[in-house]
């Protein structure tokens, strides 16, 4: 399969981005575990979210699904999940596996989660090792860092853990684990990974502290059991990026992405884009349930280089992609350091990526830990890229196509359905021909 794409004279569109990911999952995983009812609205329908609503119902949580972003989740409280009966399919999704590891390790019933051959090949061992320093029993491949992971369930002890890297997946794998420990968990170090785990379990009623420098998870009481929370999901601020950087590298363009999350640990590629010059408006900010929300508007600009590094890689790392495609239509030079996280994503994103910018024609140096991009205007060589199932790719080669000369063919562009289902339909409804 694949899409052919060329250059439209103009973007136009107001585009309601999908559902949050990182939300969407934690909205049925711990309403999963609460007491009572929760109706979630505006939830991913992506793969991987589909992803983490059959792992639930594996393991005997109801969830009723009443339209395509709509689903009433029954709890069944704290300790309520039931030995599934086969293995648990993540799919292609790190954060389902991950924090179902964490929530899994303090039940007392044996469980095997495992995924495609993308899941199969990611580290695991950052989750593993703090969990088994828990008291979790829990094994895997290649000695507990690849999956299928089997876990044991086991009495949890609380305990202090440093994040040694800012990955909301492993923070988030140990919150959920401390949820059946039973002493305090205390977390220190890289904390400063996105926050929706923390947001809600607090609006959830437990007891949980967060300061710049540590959080701590109280064991929850009778007083703080985890209690159902109803919410509408706000717009994924990774998937209106695509847009962002659409309208801004196009020379006749203004995109409006409405009701998107402004987490400020999400906000990173927008700060980025200002940087760079992008005409970006932010308006209408409000609080939606316990999270910021804005619309953002965009038109054509003239970027020029940045340097991306530092406290700002994990406030963005999953729009690198998408920003190195800006760099690559930027003038000046666009450092990007201080992400070797990116070599543990869905493909190694620093080599996927500087190969198909390069495969186009742009100045790409990939480094151990990012790439250097030497950006030209209008540089772009439309050619046939491959997006190795990796949603982000086939996505940021879509928008690069938008600028480039020539025809782009996009190898298996399904593979956006994993985060963005009807990405491949807004791109057509948003361009202009004539
Ligand atoms: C996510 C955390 C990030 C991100 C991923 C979603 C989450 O991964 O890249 O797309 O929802 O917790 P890491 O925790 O590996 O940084």
């Amino acid at each position: 399969m694949s899409i052919t794409l060329t250059a439209p004279k103009r973007l136009r569109g107001v585009i309601s981005v999908p559902g949050d990911k990182s939300i969407s999952h934690r909205a049925v995983l711990l309403n999963a575990i609460a007491e009572g009812h929760a109706r979630i609205t505006n939830f991913l329908p992506g793969a991987d979210c589909l992803s983490t609503v059959a792992c639930v119902r594996a393991l005997g949580v109801t969830v009723e699904q009443l339209a395509e972003r709509e689903l009433v989740v029954h709890g069944v409280g704290l300790g309520g999940l039931q030995e599934p009966t086969d293995v648990l399919d993540c799919g292609n999704s790190g954060t389902t596996l991950r924090l179902l590891a964490g929530l899994l390790a303090g039940h007392p019933f044996f469980s095997v989660l495992t995924g495609d051959a993308s899941l199969r090949s990611r580290p695991q061992r950052r989750i593993v090792v703090p969990l088994r320093a828990m008291g979790a029993h829990l094994d895997g491949r290649a000695d507990g860092d690849r999956a299928p992971l089997a876990i044991r369930g086991a009495t949890l002890r609380g305990g202090h853990y440093e994040l040694p890297i800012a990955s909301a997946q492993v923070k988030s794998a140990l919150l959920l684990a401390a949820l059946n420990a039973e002493a305090p968990l205390v977390l220190t170090g890289r904390i400063d990974s996105r926050d929706h785990t923390e947001r809600m379990l607090a609006a959830m009623g437990l007891d949980i502290s967060v300061s710049s420098s540590q959080i701590i998870l109280q064991p929850p009481s009778a007083a703080t059991m985890p209690a159902a929370l109803s919410l509408r999901v706000p717009g994924d601020p990774s998937s209106a990026a695509f847009w962002w950087v659409a309208a801004a590298i196009h020379p006749d363009a203004e995109l409006v992405t409405p009701g998107v999350c402004l987490n400020p640990t999400r906000t990173g590629a927008l700060e980025v884009l200002r940087v760079m010059g992008a005409d970006l408006e932010v308006i209408n900010e409000r609080l939606e349930g316990s999270e910021p929300v804005g619309d953002v508007v965009v038109r054509s600009s003239s970027l020029r280089g940045t340097t991306i590094a530092g406290a700002l890689i994990p406030r963005l790392i999953d729009e690198i992609p998408i920003l190195a495609v800006a760099a690559a239509c930027a003038t000046g030079e666009t450092v990007i350091k201080d992400a070797q996280e990116l070599r543990a994503k869905e493909t190694d994103r620093i080599a996927t990526v500087a190969a198909g910018l390069s495969a186009m024609g742009a100045l790409v140096e990939p480094t151990t830990d990012g790439m250097v991009i030497s950006g030209r205007p209008g540089q772009l060589q439309g050619t046939t890229l491959n997006s190795y199932h990796d949603h982000r790719l086939a996505m940021a080669w879509a928008i690069a196509a938008m600028v480039a000369r020539g025809e782009t063919t996009v190898l298996e562009p399904t593979a956006a359905a994993v985060s963005y289902p009807e990405f491949w339909q807004t791109l057509a409804t948003v361009q202009e021909t004539v």
